[in-house]
């Protein structure tokens, strides 16, 4: 069922509520794709309701990023979430979520600001505002359809780890679930922004998956030295690779290490045909 009003998605979620139905609802900006749907696959099996929001959130874009040209594609994701069984699809307005006519801005609506290390480190650093805005219309859904669980990728790391520290902090009674990263054969990691890159930027944008898998064989190998298991993804960059940062951080705390360990996570975020991709690998962990 696809509603774009609050007071609908209240007023279908407080009948299930009454029958003791337990409901998952899965964050989305639409454009769905294989790793939107493994979190829906774990959210229906997880869940006896399921609710996917459909929404590309003006406030996590800043000015000079992709918010006009970001895919809409409510038609296809509907027939995928058809094909889901999921149960609502809800697409509101940015009028809807935020007021019509509201200025979106810190200035006049009530925003979500985890902690300054949280958002300014990473994305952060050139993201400026995009955490407070993830968490804000995060918040928003999560009051509009209180969901027993709510599901969200690994692939956005540091979203996830900073949703989890808002959900502790402000003691919001959900929990999250984490999601593996869906990846294409190729190794490359699936996301809506894959859809701006021309064949030859896809194997270009190999580059991120090889690195952080290069990481990984460094670290198992024995080498544990930050700064050196760093210094060899300029083995694996060209001129077609713009590099934002390569880090190797605590994967609960988002702290520096400057000796990898089982905890650590390698984050990597790259322009290829001036597409910004991000990718991130457990070194810890067998997969
Ligand atoms: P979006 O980019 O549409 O992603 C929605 C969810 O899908 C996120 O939790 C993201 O981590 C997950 N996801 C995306 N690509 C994935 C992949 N290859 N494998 C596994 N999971 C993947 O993230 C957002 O939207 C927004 O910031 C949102 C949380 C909806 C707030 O507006």
């Amino acid at each position: 069922m696809l509603l774009h009003n609050i007071e609908d998605v209240r007023k279908e979620i407080t009948e299930w509520r009454k029958s003791g139905l337990t409901v998952g609802l899965v964050p989305t900006m639409g454009a769905l794709h294989n790793g939107h749907l493994s979190l829906i696959k774990k959210a229906k099996e997880t869940c006896d309701k399921v609710v996917v929001s459909d929404f590309v959130n003006p406030i996590q874009f800043g000015p000079s990023e992709d918010f006009d040209k970001y895919p809409r594609t409510l038609e296809a994701d509907m027939d995928l979430c058809n094909k889901e069984g999921v149960d609502i699809v809800f697409a509101p307005s940015a009028d809807e979520m935020y007021g019509e006519g509201q200025r979106l801005s810190n200035d006049t609506l009530t925003y979500v600001c985890p902690p300054f290390f949280y958002v300014n480190t990473l994305c952060g650093k050139s993201r400026t505002g995009h955490f407070d805005g993830v968490c804000t219309v995060v918040l928003k859904l999560f009051n509009i359809v209180q969901p027993d669980y709510a599901f969200f990728g690994q692939k956005d790391a540091q979203q996830v780890i900073i949703i989890k520290k808002m959900v502790n902090d402000l003691n919001v009674p959900i929990k999250i679930i984490q999601c593996p990263i869906v990846r294409e054969e190729s190794g490359l990691a699936l996301s809506s922004r894959n859809k701006y890159l021309t064949e030859q930027g896809k194997k270009d944008a190999l580059v991120l998956s090889k690195i952080l898998n290069n990481i990984k064989s460094c670290y198992k190998k024995g080498i544990t030295d930050v700064s050196a298991l760093k210094e060899t993804a300029y083995n694996f960059l060209t001129e077609k690779h713009d590099l934002e940062y390569i880090e190797i951080v605590d994967k609960y705390t988002l702290e520096d290490k400057i000796k990898a360990d089982d905890n650590s996570i390698a984050l990597i975020a790259c322009r290829v045909e001036n597409v910004r991709l991000i990718d991130n690998i457990y070194l810890g962990e067998n997969s």
